[in-house]
């Protein structure tokens, strides 16, 4: 197992750290082309795979380094555009490491189709019905998709509800009935989807009323991914904070989000950028994770934090996520799009389920990246470093001189392109 503790990769050119990921995991030939191919998505596969395809649109892609996960090494490949996100998650990783890395684990992995049923004469009578029928529904369910029973997945249960029962609802009644699917290693939205709608008829027959929608929910309630990790306090010295006051900060600061929708969205984004670049990276719908993640933070009735920190009885940090996490590593487009394909062999991953703790892991690390930073320096001081180093190319810097044009920025407090150029002159005389 490669360590993904790599230090100095911060400092090395784009082609050293290629090379080095090569070395470290047995990249082929063909891998190594499609990660410095531009774009790396043929405009042929792009033009097939949505409509009024004109172009590809790229993002950086860059390495989470440090991260141990239930005893395994990662090295994890975002694809993001904000600057620090990458820098900050590996810093958190080093420190969770040093503590023993962080703990996942999936409960159970389930996704949900939805059947709305309208306009039955007896809503009580027709959901007794749908329950006595639950054999005949599921295995109908199953046939309409018979590769993932081969597969060692497949309908496992289902419920239903009926909605609006009170007379003075402002909608009218409903029933809805659930198939929970185990759809092995892939997310499952088509597999669903070719589910609910095959066994509408049926559900028609059986309840006497009409259905209207059939479709996957990503509520992924069923698909839970959780992490852990607990730190001593002389890990999270900074500067002139003591460990002890830094863990203070942190769990001040989720107390603040826990109690706060206004800060909560703002925590959560902060989490959501250590998990949306690995979803992106990895192929995953990444808009299916966020409506499933925010939906689970506001479960208890308030919108909240989607992470705890605590402290326990030895003063450690404890630091906990659980998350609908609906990710595949086969299907859609992780095997269409080649940076998916090779973003999951170089983590190694071998089920979505491992993938989902993964995604959790990161969004912890983030969390607590960026509520370090704001319970002491603030975050500007880190932000402007990584900044400084932009806006020194952007002002004509390369090569070592980027370092150099991008501490003087910081020392003369002015991180702007027009400064950056005149430095770049004086440097280059
Ligand atoms: C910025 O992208 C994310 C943060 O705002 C998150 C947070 O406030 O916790 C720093």
């Amino acid at each position: 197992m490669k360590s993904s503790r790599i230090p100095g990769f911060y400092n090395m050119s784009v082609d050293e750290r290629r090379k080095l990921l090569k070395d470290n995991y047995d990249l082929t030939d063909e891998q190594m082309r499609n990660l410095s191919n531009n774009p790396s998505l043929s405009l042929d596969k792009a033009n097939n795979m949505i409509e009024n395809v004109i172009g590809t649109y790229e993002l950086p892609l860059g390495m989470g380094l440090n991260f141990v996960i239930n005893g395994k090494e990662y090295t994890v490949p975002m694809a993001i555009e904000e600057a620090s996100v990458v820098a900050s998650a590996s810093h958190i990783a080093k420190i969770v490491r040093s503590a023993g890395g962080f703990e996942a684990k999936s409960r159970e992995r389930l996704m949900i189709g939805q059947i709305q049923v309208v306009g039955c004469s007896d809503f009580k009578d027709a959901k007794q019905a749908l329950l006595n029928q639950k054999d005949t529904l599921l295995s109908a369910a199953n046939d309409a998709y018979p590769s993932i029973v081969k597969r060692g997945g497949g309908t496992r249960d289902l419920d239903v509800r009926i909605l609006n029962e009170d007379a003075n609802s402002t909608y009218s009644q409903m029933l809805v009935m659930h198939i929970y699917v185990d759809t092995c290693d892939a997310m499952g939205a088509n597999m669903i989807n070719t589910m609910v709608e095959a066994i509408a008829p049926i559900v028609e027959e059986i309840t006497g009323g009409k259905v209207y929608l059939r479709i996957l929910s990503n509520y992924a309630d069923r698909s839970l991914a959780s992490a852990r990790c607990v730190i001593p306090p002389y890990l999270l010295t900074t500067g002139d904070f003591t460990g002890q006051e830094v863990r203070d900060g942190v769990i001040h600061a989720y107390e603040f989000a826990a109690s706060d929708p206004y800060r909560a969205v703002t925590h959560n984004k902060g989490i959501m950028n250590g998990i949306d670049p690995i979803v992106i990276a990895t192929g995953n719908d990444w808009r299916a994770v966020e409506a499933g993640a925010h939906a689970y933070a506001a479960k208890d009735g308030q919108y909240g934090s989607m992470t705890t920190w605590s402290e326990d009885e030895a003063g450690n940090l404890v630091g906990e996520i659980e998350l609908p996490m609906s990710v595949g590593i086969v299907g859609g487009a992780t095997r269409v799009h080649p940076l998916a394909e090779l973003s999951l062999s170089i983590m190694n991953i071998e089920s979505a389920a491992e993938l989902a703790e993964v995604i959790v892991s990161v969004g912890l690390a983030q969390n607590l990246g960026a509520l370090k930073a704001l319970a002491t320096d603030g975050i500007q001081k880190g932000h402007m470093a990584l900044h400084s180093r932009s806006v020194a190319i952007a002002g004509g810097a390369s090569g070592e001189m980027i370092d150099v044009i991008a501490k003087k920025l910081i020392d003369q407090k002015e991180i702007r392109v027009g400064k950056a150029k005149e430095l770049v002159e004086q440097y280059k005389q």
